[in-house]
């Protein structure tokens, strides 16, 4: 699909080539910039504005109440009346375009509309030639056409992270799946991606679990449930630590020094455990592999389930002694840090940034989670080169970033800590309140979706045939949890409810995978029996159709801006939107396909297929 393809296409529907330029546009990609060139050089025409100005102040279906795009004219015109300047641009707009319908006026914008008989001729084959690239690669200049490899920029992805010595948590299975979900808009949009798992596998809460271990292991019962005897021990020795945790706060709180509290006791035993563990006492090393290994193969047991991935199961104890030390000797040479009662600290405030205290190594000399996430960063970059580094983490960690972004930039590494992202969330969701805290495993929250979703076509037997379709209930299960889950915007502590999640209503897993399957089906049945030559395109001006196409011409948009914010809701309120065009399109009845309607099932095979592999659904087709 070159250039010259589109331009021999766009002369046959009687428009003017070349395409109108404009260095924003990126017409092989993004259908609708096709569209936003033609309309800037009419309206600039028309309203004798500047054509860059004229381009820059069309909206495109994100950005308006209705329509395929919309001129804001305030900003086409400063300080003109806006009824009068639409009157008068209504007029002026050449009613002959083969591309649009006359513009109508609504508030501040002029909506336009594709004309119908152009809508499927230019289109469909746009989407059908493009197949599943279309709404990839949306971001212009990205990829040097030249050197498709060295021009592939590198992002290093972390997400999941859960901790090894405690449950895997809500906050951690969101994690993975909005990870999941970036890594392949990433991927998609022509990054070389590496996905990391930071494990919370050192420091103190693994020196607890090791206290833990020595008053309550058992060799016996941990052969027979690895995953569960550990979680009984960490429940059991947290349970006595609690009251020293909550003595120390106390004298915290009371202004007095907590030391004395934390020289004894659990305090004392913990932190002597994971002293043991940074010098490299053999026993204490050995059962702390146990425990990693041991959640590595839980953890990768469930993800295979999720159909997620890593490259690499890295974490807080692969980060080297060397590069610790190498960190710890920049801050003291620049005067970043400071000694403090023994242990070793950043005042924030002091350095310009917000007011706290970050804390490099503590009293008992230990290394501290900040620390080796500083250190992290040197070794990965070492390590990878990125362009780009992301972190998934729950909106627990906001200061812990930022701080670390702040002292990166303090030890004069701007240039890294500029390459560095949080892609934060709220760590409150009800589904965090679910998982992790006894409620639900980890596998669990899948069996029990499995089996919601059995439930659910068990009452619903015109569905069934999913099904069969998806070879029992596990895909369905997954598909369930993630539409849900991605539906909601980051920020939300959305509700976390399976039986609504395995329902039929419009916007849930399973909705979205039968409407796919319907239209394979329709595909199916269309490609054995009629020969393509009784294609007749004019039944495709018809307005289900013509909407259904329009919808479809939107969704590099809708990739693109996903790509800016980060957000899935958008993707999946879109696939929502086709089901539901799909729907009222088979209620009209063309539940009987026509051959005529084989393209447009294509391309709206395309569009669904190619987004519910962006969000980590597996489309299911029989
Ligand atoms: N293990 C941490 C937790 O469960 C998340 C890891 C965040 N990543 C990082 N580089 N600090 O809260």
């Amino acid at each position: 699909s070159t250039i010259t393809e589109l331009e021999t296409l766009l002369a046959e529907l009687g428009l003017k080539t070349p395409i109108p330029q404009f260095p924003a546009a990126d017409v092989l990609r993004k259908p609708l910039d096709i569209a936003r060139c033609y309309l800037a050089d009419v309206f600039s025409e028309i309203s004798e504005s500047d054509v860059e100005n004229a381009y820059h102040s069309i909206n495109g279906p994100n950005n308006i109440p209705m329509g395929d795009l919309a001129v804001v004219l305030p900003k086409l015109v400063h300080g003109a009346d806006a009824n009068v300047l639409a009157f008068e641009l209504m007029q002026k707009f050449p009613a002959e375009s083969p591309l649009f319908l006359l513009p109508f006026p609504e508030g501040v914008h002029l909506l336009i509309m594709f004309r119908p008989q152009t809508l499927p001729r230019l289109f469909l084959p746009y989407i059908n030639d493009r197949k599943e690239s279309y709404g990839r690669d949306a971001v212009l200049g990205l990829l040097d056409p030249s050197s498709p490899d060295s021009g592939r920029k590198k992002l290093v992805i972390e997400f999941s992270s859960p901790n090894i010595a405690s449950e895997f948590q809500g906050k951690h299975l969101r994690s993975t799946i909005l990870g999941a979900f970036i890594c392949n808009l990433y991927e998609s949009m022509g990054w070389d991606v590496t996905k990391l798992n930071y494990l919370g596998d050192w420091g103190k809460p693994i020196g607890l679990l090791g206290v833990g271990w020595e008053k309550f292991g058992s060799e016996e019962l941990f052969q027979a449930d690895p995953a569960g005897h550990l979680l009984e021990i960490n429940h059991k020795i947290n349970d006595l630590f609690v009251p020293e945790q909550v003595a120390s706060k106390k004298a915290r709180d009371d202004k007095k020094d907590s030391a004395e509290i934390e020289s004894q006791g659990l305090f004392a035993e913990r932190n002597a455990f994971f002293k043991r563990m940074e010098e490299g006492d053999e026993a204490a090393l050995a059962f702390w592999k146990r425990v990693r290994d041991n959640g590595i193969q839980n953890y990768t047991r469930f993800y295979n389930r999720l159909n997620v991935s890593f490259d690499e199961y890295s974490g807080e104890s692969q980060v080297s002694p060397e590069t610790m030390t190498e960190v710890e000797q920049i801050l003291k040479s620049k005067d970043i840090c400071e000694e403090s009662g023994g242990a070793w600290i950043v005042d924030l405030k002091k350095h310009g940034g917000r007011a706290g205290v970050a804390i490099i190594r503590d009293r008992a000399g230990s290394t501290t989670y900040l620390l080796r996430d500083l250190a992290a960063v040197l070794e990965r970059h070492k390590k990878y080169a990125f362009d780009s580094m992301i972190y998934v983490v729950a909106s627990d960690h906001n200061t812990h970033f930022s701080r670390l972004f702040k002292i990166l930039e303090l030890m004069d590494m701007s240039d890294l800590a500029n390459k560095l992202q949080h892609v934060s969330f709220n760590a409150a969701s009800q589904l965090s309140e679910k998982v992790g805290h006894g409620e639900y495993t980890l596998d669990g929250i899948l069996d029990k979706c499995q089996s919601a979703v059995e439930e659910s076509l068990q009452g619903n037997p015109e569905r069934a045939t999913l099904l069969e379709v998806a070879k029992g209930t596990s895909d369905l299960g997954v598909a369930a949890l993630l539409a849900q889950e991605l539906s909601a915007r980051r920020a939300s502590d959305h509700g976390f409810d399976v039986s609504r999640m395995t329902s039929f209503e419009p916007g849930t897993g399973l909705d979205l995978q039968y409407w796919y399957a319907r239209v394979c089906d329709s595909i199916k049945i269309l490609s054995n029996g009629a020969s393509s030559s009784d294609n007749d395109v004019a039944a495709l001006e018809d307005e289900d159709e013509a909407n259904l196409l329009r919808s479809l011409v939107q969704y590099p948009e809708v990739t693109h801006l996903a790509y800016k914010t980060l957000e899935p809701a958008g993707v999946m309120v879109y696939l929502f939107n086709i089901t539901a065009q799909l729907c009222s399109y088979f209620e009209a009845g063309r539940d009987i396909p026509k051959s005529a309607d084989l393209p447009l099932y294509e391309a709206t095979r395309v569009v669904l297929e190619s987004g519910l592999k962006l969000l980590g659904i597996k489309p299911l087709a029989g």
